[in-house]
């Protein structure tokens, strides 16, 4: 089989390295890919984002399926013009992926099918917005773009003075364009988070192993919220009883509510999820792997992953066994300094062996540029550092020692990843 992936970030390496595992698969292409996928699959400088392009370059390369990975081609409609052309897909359709393109959808869904989550409130005018916040006068208040936002649109305001100016800026500032001209205003929820994904045909629903992200930019989950700074799975407050809370008040009610809303949904479903004093509540849904869980998720699959896409797109998902691996993951990013405000590209790195020098450990890639022989940065975050071991502790002082052999200028990273897991096992 000839499969082609969208996207060119530390997740599609991920799927790349799974996929070349494969099997079945024969040959593994990449758009538009980066510096560590282009010595796996060959890449092509389609973006992720242009419809025709990949359309075209699928039909160039007559390839067997096309693995969507990235939100905002979903948002867009990628894969229903990929099956109008007769591919096989992994990814949901646009009717689905609204479900993470629209929190205002998603919350709405959520009240609609009582799916636990923070209590709500929209709009689109910044007057009724600030009135709603004095009334409420409670804090923090969390504001949030309806629409895609690179992983920014959410404000977590810590006074009415924060609140008031998120909202401005969204709404009348447009910050994020059309996708800020609607904003949602949420309870502020407490309590361990973690991230949940889950394969689904739309007739079941099978969760990965779950994993906790550290969102902020610097250690102690202080700084400014990234797109994720390291990640570790399995999370420890996934319990057995949190899942079976779980499958029982989200997943399956999910699922079901997508169905009766004639949106089944296909694909990789991602719940963000909080273990609030009042039970697991739902903070997001992401329509896609995460990025940086999957470099933590699918180092512990031990099933093939191309018949698992297949048999989520055939809707077949009930006919296969799906094994995980008894074994712990970490992952370290390595971001240039900077992230997530503005940073220097194109900066040499050292110590980039694939396998970070260190037993155990994969070094997949985010944002990085190969050329003669040599790797440069190309991105904010970087590579995502990675190692399974027995334990977490394990799998964590590989992931710190192979990062202690890879350098470039201004090199930022967490030292505290894992660090909130290994206090809650020990
Ligand atoms: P998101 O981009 O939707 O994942 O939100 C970014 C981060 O903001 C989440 O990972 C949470 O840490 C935080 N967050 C979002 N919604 C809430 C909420 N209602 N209460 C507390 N924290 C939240
Ligand atoms: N790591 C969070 C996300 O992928 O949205």
């Amino acid at each position: 089989m000839k499969v082609l992936v969208v996207g060119g970030g530390g997740r599609e390496h991920a799927i790349i390295m799974k996929l070349a595992e494969s099997k079945r698969v024969d040959k593994l292409y990449c758009t538009p890919g980066n510096g560590g996928i282009s010595r796996y699959a060959e890449c092509f400088d389609v973006k992720a984002t242009d419809i025709e392009g990949v359309v075209a370059l699928a039909k160039k390369l007559s390839v067997d399926m096309v693995v969507v990975a990235p939100d905002d081609p979903l948002v867009l409609g990628m894969v229903d013009a990929l099956n109008a052309e007769g591919f096989m897909t992994f990814g949901p359709n646009k009717d689905a992926a609204i479900i993470e393109g629209s929190k205002v959808f998603s919350k709405e869904l959520m009240k609609k099918y009582n799916i636990p989550t923070a209590k709500y409130e929209t709009f689109s005018d910044s007057a009724s917005a600030i009135a709603y916040l004095k009334e409420q006068n409670s804090y923090p208040a969390v504001i949030k773009a309806d629409g895609l936002a690179l992983g920014k649109g959410v404000i977590i305001a810590q006074n009415e003075e924060e609140a008031v100016e998120a909202v401005k800026s969204m709404i009348d500032g447009k910050q994020f364009g059309e996708s800020s001209s609607t904003v949602v205003i949420e309870e502020f929820l407490t309590g361990p988070e973690i991230s949940v994904l889950s394969f689904t045909d739309g007739n079941v629903v099978v969760p990965m192993v779950s994993s906790m992200d550290h969102k902020r930019a610097l250690d102690g989950d202080k700084g400014l919220n990234t797109g994720g700074m390291g990640t570790i799975a399995p999370n420890p407050f996934y319990t057995e009883a949190v899942a079976k809370e779980c499958m029982e008040n989200i997943f399956l009610p999910t699922i079901k509510a997508m169905n009766a809303e004639g949106r089944r949904f296909k694909g990789c479903l991602y719940f963000g999820l909080m273990a609030t004093p009042k039970g697991v509540k739902v903070i997001e849904y992401n329509c896609r792997f995460g990025d940086p869980e999957t470099q933590v998720v699918l180092p512990l699959l031990d099933s093939d992953l191309y018949d698992i896409f297949e048999a989520v797109y055939n809707e077949k998902l009930a006919d296969i066994d799906i094994k995980w691996k008894n074994e712990c993951c970490s992952c370290v990013v390595m971001a240039s300094g900077g992230y997530p405000q503005s940073y220097p590209k194109g900066l040499e790195m050292s110590g980039m062996d694939d396998k970070g020098q260190v037993d155990g450990v994969f070094v997949y890639h985010a944002g990085t540029k190969y050329e003669n022989g040599r790797f440069y940065t190309n991105g904010g975050r970087v590579i995502g550092v990675t190692a399974t071991g027995e334990t977490l502790q394990k799998a964590l002082d590989k992931s710190y020692a192979a990062v202690d052999k890879i350098s470039f200028e201004n090199a930022h990273y967490r030292k505290d990843i894992g660090a909130r897991a290994l206090a809650a096992i020990n």
